[in-house]
């Protein structure tokens, strides 16, 4: 028997890819000298876009600024948990200034922000599952920075290592589905933190090399309909006999940086 999906309407924060270009190379999807047609990366993300507003949930926009091409992965911006923000500092200097930008945009709708002294690129890093938050380090994400996110979001924390650089992100590898629910692609982790994977999560689905060279992990779940992109056709399959309804993105674009559907949006969880 697949279980009944139950949607929840969510709160997301995008960033329209007006300034979108790959202009620098800071992950191994990133080739500068391979064209992006920037029409088009705006055209695929107006679709996620309106997709997110007709199932139902909240989409606010920041204003995208030149000068920061990447700044369309609102993921990156921060980590919300409760009403309460943990802003981003950034690993490259590239992409610096974001971390304010978001932060202002949390700041001025009066959300209490706190600053971090350590390296963290938001819920790149930073899935939330119910009641813990998975964090990944590696490439990104200090794990001093695991603390911080603890004491200020109060949520357990727990450490996962990536150990492939084309899986930089934790968003890249795996992915929330439901409460205690996940899709991962293991060989992205250390031999330790796999351990950790299956002891907590024995039947997650876990994704093929295609699954996850088509970015299908870089997926976001209402808790029932979950968006990924289009190409991870083995992913949709498990989900689907999971009782999720997969439904397919075309973000050709955009994974021209190394991003896909999650990284374009943070979730803001507010006050319970
Ligand atoms: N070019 C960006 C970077 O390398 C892509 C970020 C993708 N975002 C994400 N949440 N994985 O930083």
């Amino acid at each position: 028997m697949t279980p009944e999906r139950m949607a929840r309407p969510r709160h997301y924060l995008m960033c329209r890819p007006t300034h979108f270009a790959v202009e620098y190379s800071i992950n191994p999807w990133m080739d500068p000298g391979k064209p992006v047609d920037a029409d088009l990366a705006i055209l695929q993300w107006e679709r996620l876009h309106a997709l997110f507003v007709s199932l139902g949930h909240t989409v606010e926009q920041i204003e995208a600024l030149p000068g920061l091409p990447d700044m369309v992965f609102a993921a990156n911006g921060a980590t919300v948990v409760n009403g309460r923000v943990l802003a981003a500092k950034f690993r490259y200097q590239e992409r610096e200034a974001e971390g304010p930008a978001y932060a202002d945009w949390f700041r001025s709708r009066g959300y209490d922000v706190h600053e971090p002294a350590h390296v963290n690129e938001g819920e790149g890093d930073f899935l939330v599952d119910d009641d813990v938050i998975l964090a990944g380090t590696g490439f990104r994400t200090d794990p001093e920075a695991h603390r911080e996110a603890e004491r200020h979001l109060r949520l357990p924390v727990v450490g996962l290592e990536l150990v492939d650089p084309r899986y930089y992100h934790l968003d890249t590898a795996l992915a929330v589905l439901a409460p205690g629910e996940i899709m991962y692609y293991p060989a992205a982790f250390s031999e330790k933190s796999r351990q950790f994977l299956r002891n907590r999560y024995p039947d997650a689905i876990t994704a093929t090399d295609q699954d996850a060279q088509a970015f299908g992990l870089n997926a976001l779940s209402d808790g029932r309909n979950v968006i990924l992109p289009e190409a991870a056709t083995h992913l949709a399959a498990r989900l689907a006999e999971r009782g999720f309804t997969p439904i397919g993105a075309a973000l050709s674009e955009l994974l021209k940086a190394g991003g896909s559907v999650k990284c374009c949006t943070l979730e803001i969880r507010d006050r319970d």
